[in-house]
């Protein structure tokens, strides 16, 4: 008697829970997966970043990784090309957005096909403005074309940012755009930053009806790889603004994604042993927030010999050049509150 009752509780609040979130059958647990954004920015000169660049070579390679290096058994399933991707105009005839054909030769829906052949799921990125945060394209005036194109294009994820448009607009805009996915046929993770664009423009977010339309909301800023940002977000979810843990359930997820200044310090420490060794460490915190190739004087971090050095990569130990001076320069890419670590042995 008991056990049913309970049993009728439990169904009881699971139909709840469905009537009132997004009802696409995605995201019943919170997505888990990799996005562009927090470490590849707007990077888009390959030629001196070739490895960093918001590329269909860049997405390959983490497709790889999270397939190959275990992430993909633990349950991270998306991978998501965030802003950047697109090239400065729409197709001239057929209006549709399209990506950068130098950065993107293969097209999109290539991509997506490499994607799901790794067992993952390929999101993408559009702005409800005008413009995306980055400058390109936005989807304003286009919601069903674009919705279209990216269901045409084997898209299983959107990220709909909300750059260069009037928060106001966002109760319909994203509702609109929902509608549209919707339409197509295919089921795609929506992904709205609805509430945090109102929040910050001091409007109350309606999350009943984010709800709704979005299997997942940012109500916050970004994360950036920083403790003080962590904990910032940790706060500002602690406190629960507008009650958004109501609306929390299988189908619906508020997101929880700044840093600034640019400082690079660079230090060295003489080793012991092996006689003539030295340890560096070149240490960049804060913003672009991205990789930067920062260039290095040896005479800076004390690389004084006037023979020159050679230097290693301090945790693999593999050579990467010789120095001959100490006015020799080289140049090393730096992850933002990354440490690249040096050895350097005098020749
Ligand atoms: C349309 O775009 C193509 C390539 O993107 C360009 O070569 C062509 O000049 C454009 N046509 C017009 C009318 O702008
Ligand atoms: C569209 O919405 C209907 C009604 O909520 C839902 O049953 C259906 O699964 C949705 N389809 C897609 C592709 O999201
Ligand atoms: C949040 O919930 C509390 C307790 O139910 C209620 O008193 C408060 O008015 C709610 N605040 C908002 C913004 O909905
Ligand atoms: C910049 O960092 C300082 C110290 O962490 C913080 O007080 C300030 O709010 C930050 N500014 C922005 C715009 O994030």
């Amino acid at each position: 008697m008991i056990k049913r009752y309970y049993r009728i509780l439990v169904t009881l609040a699971i139909t709840l829970h469905i009537s009132t979130a997004l009802d696409n059958g995605l995201t019943l647990t919170p997505p888990m997966g990799w996005l562009t954004w927090e470490r590849f920015r707007c990077i888009t000169d390959c030629k001196t970043q070739p490895e960093s660049c918001i590329s269909e070579n860049l997405i390959k390679t983490m497709a790889d990784r999270l397939a190959h290096d275990g992430y993909k058994d633990v349950g991270y399933e998306y991978i998501i090309l965030d802003d950047c991707w697109l090239a400065n105009e729409r197709d001239n005839i057929s209006l549709k957005l399209q990506p950068d054909p130098d950065r993107f030769p293969s097209g999109i829906s290539n991509l997506a096909d490499y994607v799901h052949q790794q067992g993952l799921k390929f999101g993408i990125y559009a702005d409800f403005g005008v413009k995306t945060c980055g400058g390109y394209p936005g989807s304003e005036f286009y919601l069903q074309l674009d919705a279209q194109t990216f269901a045409d294009w084997g898209v299983d994820y959107v990220k709909f940012d909300g750059c260069n448009s009037d928060p106001e607009d966002m109760d319909f805009g994203y509702t609109t755009f929902g509608f549209y996915l919707n339409e197509t046929g295919r089921p795609m993770v929506y992904s709205c930053e609805w509430p945090l664009y109102q929040s910050l423009a001091g409007i109350e977010p309606d999350y009943s009806s984010i709800q709704k339309t979005c299997n997942l909301w940012r109500n916050h800023v970004d994360v950036e790889d920083s403790w003080d940002s962590i904990q910032s977000i940790i706060k500002y979810y602690g406190e629960d603004y507008n009650n958004m843990s109501m609306y929390a359930q299988p189908g619906a997820w508020n997101d929880p994604d700044m840093i600034n200044g640019t400082v690079i310090e660079i230090w060295s420490r003489p080793l012991m042993e092996p006689k003539g060794s030295l340890a560096i460490a070149l240490l960049q915190m804060s913003n672009p927030g991205a990789p930067t190739v920062v260039t290095v004087q040896a005479a800076d971090p004390t690389l004084n010999n006037a023979g020159g050095y050679t230097l290693y990569e301090g945790f693999t130990g593999l050579k990467i050049l010789d120095i001959k001076g100490p006015h020799d320069e080289f140049q090393v890419s730096v992850n933002p509150n990354g440490v690249v670590l040096f050895v350097a042995r005098s020749l």
